[in-house]
C-alpha cells in the first residue's frame, strides 16, 4: 500500500488534509472453523494486509466516503443511515454508523478515503477489517467511549444487521484485538481470550485458490440454521444444551438417530472442531508443530466431508501442499466455498513450497494461485496526522 498516494488523493478529493489514519487488518484462521456461532473456540491470527481509512471530522452530520478500490464516492447523513445497493462496499461503513446511532452515540460527519490490500471475497475478512476500521475512525473522531470488545461486537452487529450475513464474532474480534507474533485463542461464548505465541521456525503461508466464493451468504446462513436445528433436538433429549459447544461427541453419537444424517454430520464437525482447537492450542504451547499440523489436516477433512463447505479447488490446494517438504499442515480457512487455504510451513522450505504449489495446482485446475507468507500483525491502530 502506498500511503503517501492515499494522502495526496485525499487532498485532491476532499480539498483538505486528513486528520487521522486508521488501519485494521484482515485475518487468517489457523483452526476452529464454523465454531464461533456455536459458542465454540477459534484460533485466528491477523495478517499483514489491511484496510486503511484516512479521515477528517466535519461540523455537520454528512459522511462523504470514497473507495479507491471501487473508484466510487457515496454520501449520507449520520442521522438517517440507509443501505446503498449501488455502493455495496459502503454498507459496511453505513452499518457501523447505524449501530453507533442505536447505542445513542452522536456521530460527527466525516470525509473518508478507504483503500486496502486484503483481497476482497477470498475469505481473509476484508469486510470485518472495513467495519473495524470504520468503528475505530468514528470512535476517535467523535470522541466516543467504547472498549475494544464492545467495538468488535458493534462491528459484528453491523455485518449481521446491515449486510445480512449471520456471522460469528471471530473476524471482528481478531481484527480489533489481535497481536503481532501471536494467535488469538478466543472462547466465543464468554469472549475470554488469550494470545498464544507463534513459533518462529514455522511460517504461515496463505494459498489463494483464485476461486471466487459463491453462494456464500445463503450457504453460510443455512449451516447456521442446521446447527440450531441440531441444538433444539439435543436440548430436548438431554436438557441444558444451549449451543453445540455444550455437546460431547459421545452424547451426539448416542442421539444421532434423532436427526437426519446430514444434520448429524454438521453437528459432528462442530463438536470435533472445538476439540481440535483445544488440542491445537496445547500443541502450540508444547512446541509440537507436527501435532498442530495433523489437526489442521483433520479440520480440513471435517469441513470437506461433514460440514461440506470446501470445494474442489481448496481440496486440491491442500492435497498438493501436503507432500511438499517442510509442510506441517494445511486446511481451508474462513467460511469456505472458495477463497484460501492456510498452511504451516517450515520457514526454510517456503520458497520450494511456493513453487511446488503453484506448479501442481495450476496443472490440475488451470488457475494460478497466489501463494504468500503472512507475518502475524497487530489489531486495529490509528495515528493522528496533524
Ligand atoms: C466467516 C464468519 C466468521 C466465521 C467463519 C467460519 O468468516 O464471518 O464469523 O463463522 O466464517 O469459521
Amino acid at each position: 500500500m502506498n500511503l503517501d498516494i492515499m494522502i495526496q488523493t485525499y487532498r485532491q478529493i476532499f480539498q483538505r488534509n486528513p486528520e487521522i489514519e486508521t488501519r485494521a487488518p484482515g485475518r487468517v484462521n489457523l483452526i476452529g472453523e464454523h465454531t464461533d456461532y456455536n459458542d465454540g473456540f477459534v484460533l485466528p491470527v491477523d495478517i499483514d494486509r489491511a484496510i486503511w481509512i484516512y479521515a477528517s471530522g466535519r461540523n455537520d452530520t454528512l459522511v462523504r466516503a470514497h473507495s479507491l478500490d471501487y473508484g466510487q464516492t457515496t454520501s449520507f447523513d449520520t442521522d438517517r443511515v440507509e443501505r446503498d445497493d449501488n455502493a455495496v462496499w459502503s454498507n459496511y461503513i453505513r452499518g457501523v454508523i447505524a449501530e453507533y446511532r442505536k447505542r445513542g452515540d452522536r456521530i460527527r460527519g466525516m470525509d473518508l478515503l478507504v483503500s486496502g490490500n486484503v483481497p476482497i471475497g477470498s475469505g481473509l475478512s476484508s469486510s470485518a477489517a472495513l467495519e473495524v476500521a470504520t468503528a475505530e475512525t468514528c470512535r476517535v473522531l467523535s470522541g466516543l467511549t467504547i472498549d475494544p470488545v464492545a467495538l468488535a461486537l458493534l462491528s459484528q452487529s453491523a455485518e449481521r444487521q446491515f449486510v445480512g450475513v449471520q456471522c460469528g464474532i471471530m473476524d471482528q474480534f481478531v481484527s480489533t484485538l489481535g497481536r503481532e507474533s501471536a494467535a488469538l485463542f478466543l472462547d466465543c461464548r464468554d469472549l475470554s481470550y488469550q494470545w498464544v505465541p507463534l513459533p518462529t521456525e514455522a511460517c504461515i503461508v496463505i494459498c489463494d485458490s483464485r476461486k471466487q466464493r459463491s453462494l456464500q451468504t445463503s450457504e453460510y446462513n443455512e449451516r447456521r440454521a442446521e446447527c440450531e436445528g441440531a441444538v433444539a433436538v439435543l436440548n430436548q433429549a438431554l436438557g441444558n444444551i444451549r449451543a453445540l459447544r455444550d455437546v460431547t461427541l459421545e452424547q451426539l453419537e448416542d442421539n444421532k438417530h434423532l436427526m437426519p444424517e446430514m444434520r448429524y454430520r454438521r453437528a459432528r464437525h462442530v463438536v470435533t472442531e472445538n476439540q481440535r482447537v483445544l488440542s491445537a492450542v496445547q500443541a502450540l504451547q508444547d512446541g509440537d508443530l507436527p501435532q498442530f499440523g495433523r489437526l489442521m489436516y483433520d479440520s480440513h477433512a471435517s469441513l470437506r466431508d461433514d460440514y461440506e463447505v470446501s470445494c474442489r479447488e481448496l481440496d486440491i490446494l491442500v492435497e498438493v501442499a501436503a507432500p511438499l517438504p517442510g509442510t506441517l499442515g494445511a486446511r481451508m480457512t474462513g467460511a469456505g466455498f472458495g477463497g484460501c487455504t492456510v498452511n504451516l510451513v517450515a520457514c526454510d522450505a517456503v520458497e520450494d513450497f511456493q513453487a511446488g504449489v503453484i506448479e501442481k495446482y495450476q496443472a490440475k485446475t488451470d488457475l494460478r494461485p497466489l501463494v504468500y507468507v503472512s507475518r502475524p500483525a497487530n489489531g486495529v491502530t490509528h495515528r493522528r496526522l496533524q
